[in-house]
């Protein structure tokens, strides 16, 4: 059973973290030119401003602060050539983002050829997935990509269901007949999920890892997938400042590549059936106020992978 959701119920200062500038990679301007469609740099960088502050009023995510939402991150995945594969091999490959705020990584999947139909993203808050629209200045008619807004904490939303083994033997629900993602049990190919986990105590990081591995179908090949933060020794990221609304700071649990591995292969599915790799990276943090000098932050990046 998930216990509450801790991320909102922190109360603290938000004295944590502090402005950064809007910096992209020559990719990431490119990619975002094509898809916003606006003229030039200097018009994109106003438009990603104007975005921000409204993100910000829906709730103040460091990720937001730090423009993490026009930053390419399943593309720089180890596992992402593995992804834009998977519909060859399975044509109705499905691919779930889980707490994909606005879409964004879905954008760059869809621009790198994975079907748009084939696609569902998911977030707790819906209003995410509006500003996503107004960042690339699409609509549900020019962008019909299925969104499913819900707590991946509620089972009423991902279902109840164990971790499948067998292909489910009634068809496929239509996407756009959806309502919640618990029809989906054992009919996802790959799950991508970034900077999410950590948002959760370490029982409910454990909760969602079973709710998703329970929507992946049970075919070789099948993945789950993302970056969030970790740590080279699991436990808490004591260095980190105070927690603050939308940030848990010292008091959020980070696994480490073993720890990572263990609850995916073992816990959250039968041991030998899958295939972890993870990797701890160390990773600059600009935007946290750090309490104590060259303190270093570090990144989880995983894929599980069904044998
Ligand atoms: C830090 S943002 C990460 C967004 C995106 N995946 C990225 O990498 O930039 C976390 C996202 O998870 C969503 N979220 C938080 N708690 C959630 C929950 N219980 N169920 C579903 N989504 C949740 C938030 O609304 C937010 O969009």
């Amino acid at each position: 059973m998930a216990e509450p959701h801790v991320e909102e119920v922190i109360q603290g200062h938000a004295e944590t973290a502090q402005d950064v500038d809007l910096a992209l990679t020559p990719d990431e301007e490119a990619f975002l030119l094509g898809a916003t469609g606006l003229p030039d740099a200097s018009a994109l960088r106003a438009h990603i401003l104007r975005v921000q502050s409204d993100a910000a009023e829906v709730f103040p995510y460091p990720c937001i602060r730090r423009f993490d939402f026009v930053k390419l991150k399943i593309s720089n995945l180890p596992c992402y050539d593995r992804l834009l594969s998977l519909p060859q091999q399975h044509p109705d490959a499905l691919l779930l983002d889980i707490g994909c705020c606005f879409g964004t990584d879905i954008r760059k999947a869809i621009a790198d050829g994975f079907p748009a139909h084939n696609i569902i993203g998911s977030d707790l808050r819906p209003e995410f997935w509006d500003i996503g629209h107004k960042l690339f200045q699409t609509d549900p008619g020019t962008f019909p990509v299925t969104f499913l807004a819900g707590d991946v904490l509620a089972p009423s939303f991902t279902g109840y269901d164990p971790i499948c083994s067998s292909t489910p033997a009634t068809q496929a629900p239509a996407l756009k007949s959806l309502a919640t993602l618990a029809p989906l049990a054992g009919r996802v190919h790959a799950v991508h999920a970034s900077n999410f986990f950590h948002l959760f105590s370490e029982a409910n990081q454990a909760a969602v890892a079973r709710t998703l591995g329970a929507l992946l179908a049970p075919v070789r090949g099948a993945m789950l997938f993302g970056t969030h933060v970790g740590r080279p020794v699991m436990g808490f990221r004591t260095e980190a400042p105070p927690p603050a609304p939308g940030y848990l700071g010292n008091r959020m649990f980070c696994h480490d590549a073993q720890s990572w591995a263990a609850l995916w292969d073992g816990e959250v599915f039968e041991k030998g059936t899958v295939k972890v790799e993870a990797k701890v990276v160390e990773q600059s943090r600009d935007d946290l106020v750090v309490l104590q000098p060259g303190v270093t932050f570090y990144q989880l990046i995983w894929c599980v992978t069904r044998l």
